[in-house]
């Protein structure tokens, strides 16, 4: 039984025996029935600081918190600076170099979209019986019907193609032109009209779960529009009595506005784990919160999420754009802060492996399989990353174990006037994550845990909590040297200096040649960017302003 013995010191007695009598019932068929269901709950946007499982308590997040600190926070989690990238990864388990989407986005009026020659996670998850689900943002294109989700895999689609949207009127200003964009698989439906997109895209979750039939294991993605900006006309929203919760608490209207974004967040996912738990389902789940990709703080993108102490934004190859927020749980994967490091095409293969499916059968992806990471405490096989090959921005980024090499034109200006490579979105206040512990203890996802006996307890929780800080401070101590990967390349152990400021290019010049030479052998593979250019003809006001598959009409 080694293969089920954790490294996990604070897991007590009586829990590993109830995991263990459950992992044995897990395994001890192979029926498509004990496949365990898969929740992916994807945020779009949200920094590393926007939630309190990392150690800021301004925007308590008692369900997340929950779940993360039941299972495992992600701690040293990379996904792509931007959203198309990130997601193309997730579902081909491949680096956007090798799937042509490294730079920029999918836009409203791209004419194309995640490659077709590519096979893609809900079709490996039907293959092994899955029911697929995808609630909420694709954004991998549109403008065929076969770009579009449930041409791809998925059983249903109740969301958006596109990037964001109001989260009111569910319209989208793009590339120049503004559109409805709301569909339920392929039919425009105007029911969800003025209702909060967290709102309806809990809802339709929660009767997915509600309705799986029991013979069939369950893949769900949920891909909020929160905490994105939603429309230019009014970029933060949520619900007043959400806002009003932060009135003391947070001063800046803004960040207020945007804590109000994420508590809605926080609620969906209480929601979402609590109607497992009723279904007599959560027993046999795998759930993953995870962003997209970094926050977009002080107004960048209009909007005002945090990533501090990380370096940079969205959209640049520093931490704060890449390390991105996460965590799982199963109940094979209990109680860690996880430094094993992971990239976002890792997901394809861990879950499959999840699932019991047999990686091999992936073929050649990037992507490696934690699954035995996770639960077993076994070594990570992931040594290096690369963050990005970008010839457009003329930017690149590549990780060797801790250290960093970064080069180009990092910060590109397409959102602001300045260039974003400083830290941003350092709010005080006067409340620390432990004064959080009654909130996350009596949590729905707490309570829905315990209720399938796996109880979170005060002491646990507070030593978690420390770890996860911990990890991601600032060394004040440590001597800053500057940096211009605007003219050289810069090199950083962000181990030791997980914020970006000593580059140690010039000390380790031996090692700048070998992290060129390691990114070389990655540019060597990289595949041409898809086309990006634009075609009037996708604007909504020909297709009755709606945002649509154009190419089928045209
Ligand atoms: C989960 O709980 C349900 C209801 O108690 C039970 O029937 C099922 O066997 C359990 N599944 C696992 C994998 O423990
Ligand atoms: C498992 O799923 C596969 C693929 O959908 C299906 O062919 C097979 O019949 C299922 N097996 C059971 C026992 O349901
Ligand atoms: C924090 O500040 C708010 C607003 O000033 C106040 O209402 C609250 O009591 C303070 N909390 C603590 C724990 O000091
Ligand atoms: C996975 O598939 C490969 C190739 O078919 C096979 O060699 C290997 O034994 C399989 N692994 C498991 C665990 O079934
Ligand atoms: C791209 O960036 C590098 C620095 O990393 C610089 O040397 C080069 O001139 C830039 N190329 C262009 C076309 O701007
Ligand atoms: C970086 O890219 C922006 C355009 O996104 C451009 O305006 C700026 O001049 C570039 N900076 C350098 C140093 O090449
Ligand atoms: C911070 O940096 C100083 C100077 O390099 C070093 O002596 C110290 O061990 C570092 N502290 C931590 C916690 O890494
Ligand atoms: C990657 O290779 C292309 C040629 O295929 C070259 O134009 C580009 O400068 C290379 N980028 C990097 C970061 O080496």
């Amino acid at each position: 039984m080694s293969k089920f013995s954790f490294s996990n010191k604070i897991m007590s007695q009586s829990r590993y025996v109830l995991l263990l009598l459950c992992v044995v019932k897990v395994v001890g068929s192979v029926e498509n029935l004990s496949r365990p269901n898969i929740i992916f709950i994807l945020a779009d946007d949200a920094g590393w600081n926007d939630f309190s499982f990392h150690g800021s308590a301004q925007i308590p997040t008692p369900n997340i918190d929950a779940l993360a600190f039941s299972g495992a926070v992600l701690n040293n989690y990379y996904a792509s600076p931007l959203c198309t990238p990130s997601r193309g990864a997730i579902v081909t388990g491949k680096h956007p170099i090798h799937i042509g989407l490294q730079h920029y986005v999918i836009r409203g009026d791209t004419a194309t979209g995640l490659p077709l020659s590519e096979k893609i996670l809900p079709e490996y998850m039907r293959e092994l019986g899955y029911s697929t689900h995808l609630v909420g943002k694709w954004h991998l294109g549109h403008a065929e019907r076969v770009y579009s989700p449930t041409y791809r895999g998925f059983d249903s689609h109740f969301g958006y193609w596109l990037g964001y949207q109001d989260y009111y009127d569910h319209t989208c200003a793009d590339a120049g032109y503004w559109g409805y964009d709301f569909r339920k698989n392929m039919d425009v439906v105007y029911q969800p009209f003025g209702r909060y997109n967290t709102d309806t895209f809990t809802q339709e979750s929660v009767q997915i779960i509600q309705e799986q039939p029991t013979e069939k294991p369950l893949f769900l993605m949920v891909s909020h529009t929160a905490p994105h900006t939603g429309s230019d006309y009014n970029p933060l929203q949520a619900p007043q009595e959400n806002i009003d919760k932060f009135q003391d608490s947070i001063e800046d209207e803004n960040r207020r506005v945007y804590a109000a974004m994420v508590d809605k967040l926080d609620e969906s996912v209480g929601k979402i784990v609590a109607a497992l738990a009723e279904k007599e389902m959560l027993n046999n789940t795998v759930i993953i919160f995870a962003s997209d990709n970094g926050g977009a703080p002080e107004g960048y993108n209009l909007n005002y999420g945090s990533n501090w102490p990380l370096r940079g934004v969205k959209n640049t190859l520093w931490e704060g754009g890449t390390r991105v927020a996460a965590c799982i749980w199963s109940p094979n994967i209990l109680n860690r802060v996880s430094s094993d490091m992971m990239h976002v095409s890792d997901w394809l293969p861990t879950l499959y492996e999840a699932a019991g499916g047999n990686v091999t059968n992936l073929g050649q992806i990037d992507g490696v399989s934690l699954w035995n990471t996770l639960t077993k405490g076994e070594p990570s096989p992931r040594h290096e990353l690369l963050y990005n090959i970008d010839d457009v921005y003329n930017n690149s980024a590549v990780r060797f174990e801790s250290w960093k090499l970064v080069q180009g034109n990092i910060s590109t200006l397409d959102f602001a006037p300045v260039p974003w490579d400083g830290w941003y979105g350092h709010y005080t206040h006067n409340t620390t994550v432990t004064d959080l512990l009654p909130q996350i203890l009596r949590s729905r996802v707490a309570l829905s845990l315990q209720s399938i006996g796996f109880s979170l307890e005060a002491e646990a929780v507070k030593q978690l909590q420390q770890a996860a800080d911990i990890r991601v401070r600032c060394n004040e101590t440590l001597p800053e040297i500057t940096c211009d990967p605007y003219t050289r390349p810069c090199l950083f152990n962000v181990l030791e200096d997980p914020c970006e400021k000593r580059n140690l290019a010039n000390e380790e010049s031996i090692l700048v040649e070998q992290m060129l030479a390691l990114l070389k052998s990655y540019n060597d593979t990289a595949r041409e960017m898809i086309d990006l250019s634009h075609h009037p003809e996708a604007a909504p006001v020909n297709w009755d302003f709606v945002w649509t598959n154009w190419k089928d009409y045209l």
